[in-house]
């Protein structure tokens, strides 16, 4: 199957305090890390960046250093993430059968793991990647605790996110369509579409980077990695 990434890279970084997608981890700005993962494999023949019009020729300069065999192109996101996708998803051209979601802000994700939520991919059936939620999860309203939820049940949503092209362009339309409120992952939109949607374990290195201490951790991650990730 001939994939596409999505690589969603825009957005102002309220909570981490300023836009993170260009701050320095590693020796590399943090959108370099997810581009050449998926740079280096080759079933990934599109790969789409969108992100703010301020960023898009410093973001397209990193991106044709790091991409040799796929195309790619960085596009405008917009007000909402929701919104980012689907700029993201019209930038794909038709040639792309699948198509994977992933955050900019999740520098850690690894080949591996993007192979493993590829796999069970196809028409009617979606998947993404999760990790088992560790802390108890609350209900709250108004300050105050309304319900305790089975923590057995419960998985955090990370990215990438996986589904064939027409079923995710699909869930997208329909999503503008109902005129439903903004959705803060692509898997919403695909259980809503009536798809199946697998959670296929990832791993916990793979976070988002959120807020501010959220960098040390990334940056001792992504300094433990084989050297040939640094070259
Ligand atoms: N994102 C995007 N377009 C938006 C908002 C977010 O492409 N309008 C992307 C971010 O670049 C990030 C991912 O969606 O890779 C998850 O978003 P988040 O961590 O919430 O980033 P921000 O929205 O920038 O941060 P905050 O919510 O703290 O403002
Ligand atoms: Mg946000």
């Amino acid at each position: 199957m001939i994939w596409g990434a999505v690589i969603v890279a825009a957005g102002r970084g309220t909570r981490f305090g300023r836009p993170k997608q260009l701050v320095e981890l590693a020796g590399r700005p943090m959108i370099a890390w997810s581009v050449l993962t998926f740079a280096s494999m080759p079933e990934i023949s599109e790969i789409a960046i969108v992100t703010e019009p301020e960023f898009i020729e410093r973001i397209e300069a990193i991106a044709h250093a790091a991409v040799r065999h796929a195309t790619v192109r960085v596009v405008r996101g917009g007000d909402e993430r929701q919104a980012s996708v689907r700029a993201g998803i019209e930038a794909l051209g038709d040639g792309v059968a699948a198509i994977l979601v992933h955050d900019g802000a999740r520098p850690l994700v690894q080949a591996v793991d993007v192979r493993a939520g590829m796999r069970p991919v196809q028409p009617g059936i979606a998947s993404l990647l999760a990790t088992p939620v560790v802390d108890t999860v609350k209900v709250v309203a108004d300050g105050k605790v309304t319900r305790t939820l089975d923590r057995a049940e419960l998985w955090a949503a990370q990215t990438p996110q996986f589904a064939t092209a027409r079923d995710l362009r699909r869930a997208h339309a329909d999503a503008v369509r109902h005129g439903t409120p903004a959705a803060t992952d692509d898997a919403a939109l695909l259980e809503r579409a009536g798809l199946d949607v697998l959670v296929v374990p990832g791993a916990p290195e793979n976070f988002k980077v959120t807020l501010p201490t959220d960098l040390v951790r990334a940056e001792a991650l992504l300094r433990e990695r084989a050297p040939h990730a640094l070259t």
